[in-house]
């Protein structure tokens, strides 16, 4: 039995659906800049997000306007390929009218658990709190790994249970293994999030976070009222 909440937005093919991501995104940062004036994003690593944040930067109307979190980052220096950060230089930050000093880098060159709080109280400080105190993003932009993890939350992890942190420091099956990430608690409260996943390998994860909230299924355990899945065929369940 599927859940019934999750938003599906599923696309021929990797391309069209990373340009459906690209183009959510723009529409969602437009949102949040109507409504305040900013718009509060975190984005995510991996490989999948790459041609999106080639394609998202240009369709951005008020590229200024934009502060940019980080999901999670490796335990690495920012110019490491395995730099989340390093990603969006490569990316993103190619579009000239965004400006470097509203990226929020997670100092992954730092011992971790320092770096895990400078970036806590950088977004403690920086971020708007919903009701409940928590700093509330107006779009978790997150990817799905095979094993169901999102950010650098894993199966099995500790840090799924962690509620009175807003970023830790992690121990990660994928490597690099030494990671920070978001704790539960912040992706939740985000306004919209989106996870974008192609391909046969992500299908099974994709089913898992439909079939409703499993602890052994990280992913599945964000708020899927306001959740959309970008897919292309591949990673979408068989209808
Ligand atoms: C990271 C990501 C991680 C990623 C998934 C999927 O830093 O590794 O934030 O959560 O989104 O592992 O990775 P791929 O896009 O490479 O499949």
């Amino acid at each position: 039995m599927l859940g019934v909440v999750a938003t599906l937005s599923v696309h021929p093919d990797v391309e069209s659906a990373a340009q459906a991501a690209a183009d959510l995104l723009a529409a969602l940062i437009t949102e949040a800049q109507a409504a305040r004036g900013v718009a509060h994003v975190a984005v995510a690593g991996g490989t999948t997000p790459r041609r999106t944040y080639e394609l998202v930067g240009p369709l951005l109307a008020n590229a200024a306007d934009i502060e940019w979190w980080f999901g999670d980052e490796r335990c690495v220096p920012a110019d490491d390929p395995d730099s989340n950060y390093r990603l969006i230089l490569e990316t993103l930050l190619r579009t000239p009218s965004i400006p470097i000093d509203r990226v929020h880098r997670i100092r992954g060159e730092l011992d971790p658990a320092d770096a895990a709080a400078r970036y806590a109280a950088e977004l403690r400080g920086g971020a708007p709190l919903d009701d409940k105190g928590v700093p509330q993003l107006d779009v978790a932009f997150l990817g799905l790994g095979e094993d169901g993890h999102t950010a650098s939350l894993f199966p099995g992890d500790p840090a799924l249970e962690i509620r009175d942190r807003l970023a830790v420091p992690v121990v990660a099956a994928k490597p690099p293994p030494n990671r920070i990430t978001l704790t539960l608690p912040v992706l939740r409260a985000a306004r919209a999030t989106v996870i974008l996943a192609t391909g046969e390998g992500k299908r099974e994860a994709v089913a898992r976070v439909l079939a409703g909230p499993d602890i052994a299924t990280p992913a599945s355990l964000l708020d899927a009222t306001s959740l959309t899945l970008v897919l292309d065929e591949a990673a979408a369940p068989a209808v």
